[in-house]
């Protein structure tokens, strides 16, 4: 058995095999993997015997569900109307100068992809970003480059 099977079947055991398990057996495979790879989607299709596109569609719905390699620390700075106004596009720039990637691309050395995301229900202390699980807020460029500054160095 394949490593990726082995995984699927082990969280299909562990959540069920109905149309509600779908959604943390991805997001088990993206906890160990770090992205759902196409093998990993139709595998999780054939076991719970649905179509691969339902599979895909679930997948892509949720942006948190990446279907693409990603880096060690995925950057999500928030892109609704908020943190739009509070300056999103200023702190994007800082990061994208910093890291030397844009939006929706991933650090040679594989430690930083940079993705902008909806609304994280922060926007009362906007503009807003998560790096990986830790959410970050009432950015400023000063701000942004002491923490990311951190990230490159300490980590
Ligand atoms: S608009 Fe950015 S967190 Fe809500």
């Amino acid at each position: 058995m394949t490593e990726i099977r082995e995984l699927v079947k082990s969280l299909a055991d562990k959540y069920g095999r109905e149309r509600e398990s779908l959604i943390p057996i991805l997001q088990g495979i993206v906890l160990k993997e770090n992205y759902l790879s196409e093998e990993a989607m139709t595998e999780v299709a054939r076991e719970l015997d649905l179509s691969a596109a339902q599979v895909y569609g679930t997948a892509s719905f949720y942006s948190f569900l990446d279907t693409e390699p990603r880096g060690k620390y995925v950057i999500r700075v928030c892109k609704t109307i908020t943190c739009d106004m509070h300056g999103k596009k200023q702190i994007v720039r800082t990061i994208e100068d910093l890291l030397k990637i844009k939006v929706g691309e991933t650090s040679k050395n594989k430690k930083f992809t940079l993705l902008e995301t909806n609304c994280l229900g922060w926007c009362h202390e906007g503009p807003v970003m998560l790096i990986n699980d830790q959410p970050y807020s009432a950015l400023t460029v000063e701000k942004v480059h002491s923490i990311l500054v951190d990230y490159i160095k300490n980590r």
